[in-house]
Formats: C-alpha cells, structure tokens, sequence
C-alpha cells in the first residue's frame, strides 16, 4: 500500500521519540509536514489547538503529545490526566469539527495484562497504572468525539530520536556491565519507523477505530536483551531475574527519590493482524528491527 496523496499532516509532541521520526518521515515523502509543538500547540488548551488549526488547515492530525513518566504519574496523576485524558479530547473535538482526519497514539498498558496469548483490539481493558488509566481515558474521549478516528496501541517503543531500552542495554554491554532483565514480562519492542508509517497509512485512509501496531512476535525483557548483547560487542553481560525479584528492588529505587513504582502488564504481546491486513504487509520480526536500529546486517 503506497501513499495516494501529498497531505498537509500536523503532529503533536512532535518533539517527542516517536513525533519525531514522523516529522522526518513524512517530510521525505513529500507530505508538508507542521510540526505542533509548545506552547504554541498546547493540547490541554483546546483554544490554542483549535486555532493552530484553523490557521494550518491540516488534512490529518497525528496526536503523539502525551505524558509519557510512567512511574511519574503514580504520583502526579493531574498532570497524566491532562496530557493524556484532556489533551486528546480535545485534539478529537477540534478534529471532528473542523473534518480533519485524527490519528491517536495509545498503550498496550490500557490491558490488565494477565491473558497469555496475543491481545485482541477487542479484549477487555482494565488498566493498573494511573498512566494506563489515563490513556484509557483519552482513548474513550476520542472514540466519543471523534467516532472517524484511528486509535493506534502499541507498546516499548525505540527509535533514533530519544533515549529507549535498545540502546541502553547496547552501551551497558559495550561499557562492561552487567545488567539483570525479568524472564516473566512479555512485550513486542516496536521502531518509531513502522508507527510513522503505520500512522500515514492511516492518514490516507478510511480506517477508523482501534488497530494494534507493533512488530511481530513476542519476548520477554530477557529474551530481548540477551538478543542485543548478541549484535553488541562488548564485555557487559545480561541475567536472569524475575518479576518477583526485580519489583521490591525497583519499587525501594523509585521510592529512595520520592517516585512511586506503577504496575505494568505481565503479558502485552499484541495481535496485530487486524493492521496488517490493512496495510496488505507482512510483519518484521522484532529482532529484525533491532538488527536494523542497531546497524547489524544479517547474517
Ligand atoms: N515510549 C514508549 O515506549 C511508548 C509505548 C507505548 C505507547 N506510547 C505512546 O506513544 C506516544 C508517543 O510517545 P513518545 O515515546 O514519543 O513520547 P515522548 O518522547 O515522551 O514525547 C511526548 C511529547 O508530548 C509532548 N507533550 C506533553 N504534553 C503536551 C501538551 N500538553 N501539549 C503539547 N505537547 C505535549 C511533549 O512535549 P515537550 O517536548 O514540550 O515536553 C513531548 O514532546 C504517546 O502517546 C505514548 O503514550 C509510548
């Protein structure tokens, strides 16, 4: 599926990891690319969105602004709300109003996580975090004022324009530590680069609802980074732990500088056919992504 049309596109938190990559992205290909940022974009004052869009007259709004602190917002769940619950509801009114497509970045950590098997756009919610909670929010907020927009969960995402896992782990095996990761949690590490195009694809689309869009396949946080110690050269190792092991030890850190550790889901390994049949795409495996964010051809 190739993009039919050259769209004026304005993104939100577009200085943010993933808004970013979709700046660059969709500048390459020649869409004309409004990147809306603070304070002149401030999604928690539907005023100043609702005149940033009149002004830009954009085709598409891809929301990508978000409060992001996942352990943060244990204990500051106002501003979560805001961002998350406030903020995209009103990016889905002006949208609706004003007949611009919306596309909605959200989280597999609206799931309670407990199912072990790929998660279905259509399995029950039931957030244990406050971040999670409030993304929720947002998400049921944009359903109710935008009912023609895309909703995207995705989860662990990495990519080249903002400090992620995958390159941490990589620089602790090149400087030599030794770095423990639970056997028992299991994701899909997710590039920046598929959301953007995941995102445009939508954009130039009829598509409305709900999709998961991650890589494919699942791991668990060991498995991934025993993968990337793999690729990486160095003498940094990577252990075995588990979730009852590693969450006290978390927990006391977060607490030691006055932060409160969230929940997380234990299992959030996505189905993602719904989207790939959309986009007529087979999936790439996560660690092919890795390979590629990390330079590592294959063998
Ligand atoms: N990172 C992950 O692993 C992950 C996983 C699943 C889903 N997601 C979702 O993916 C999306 C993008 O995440 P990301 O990792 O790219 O986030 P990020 O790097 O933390 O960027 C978030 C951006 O949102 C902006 N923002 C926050 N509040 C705003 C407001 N009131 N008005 C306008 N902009 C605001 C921030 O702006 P400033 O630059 O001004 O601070 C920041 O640039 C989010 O919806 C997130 O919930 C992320």
């Amino acid at each position: 599926m190739r993009y039919s049309y050259i769209m004026r596109i304005c993104v939100t938190g577009a200085r943010g990891m993933l808004g970013q990559q979709i700046v660059e992205m969709a500048t390459s290909l020649g869409h004309t690319v409004i990147p809306w940022v603070r304070p002149a974009a401030d999604i928690s004052q539907v005023e100043s969105i609702s005149e940033r869009a009149k002004h830009d007259a954009p085709d598409c709004i891809i929301n990508c602004a978000a409060w992001t602190d996942v352990d943060g917002a244990e204990t500051n769940a106002a501003a979560a709300y805001t961002a998350n619950y406030i903020g995209a509801r009103n990016v889905a009114m002006v949208a609706a109003s004003n007949g611009i497509k919306l596309v909605h970045i959200s989280t597999d950590f609206v799931y309670p996580g407990e199912l072990q098997r790929p998660l279905l756009e259509t399995d029950s919610t039931d957030p244990k975090s406050v971040y999670g909670s409030s993304k929720l929010a947002g998400e049921d907020a944009v359903l109710a004022h935008c009912p023609a927009a895309v909703i995207i969960r995705t989860g662990y995402i990495f990519g080249h324009h903002g400090p992620n896992l995958i390159d941490k782990i990589a620089s602790g095996i090149k400087s030599g530590y030794n770095m423990p990761f639970v056997t028992d949690q299991w994701i899909t590490p997710t590039s920046t680069t598929l959301l953007a195009d995941a995102s445009l694809k939508f954009c130039d689309s009829d598509a409305v609802g709900t999709y998961h869009v991650t890589h494919g396949g699942g791991c668990s946080t060991y498995e991934m980074a025993s993968y990337i110690a793999e690729l990486t050269s160095g003498t940094g190792t990577v252990t075995r732990t588990t979730l009852g092991e590693w969450e006290p030890i978390q927990s006391a850190r977060c607490q030691a500088v006055g932060r409160q550790l969230a929940k997380r889901p234990v299992y959030s390994v996505l189905n993602t056919d719904k989207y790939y049949r959309f986009a007529s795409l087979e999936p790439v495996s996560w660690q092919d992504a890795i390979r590629t964010h990390l330079h590592v051809s294959s063998t």
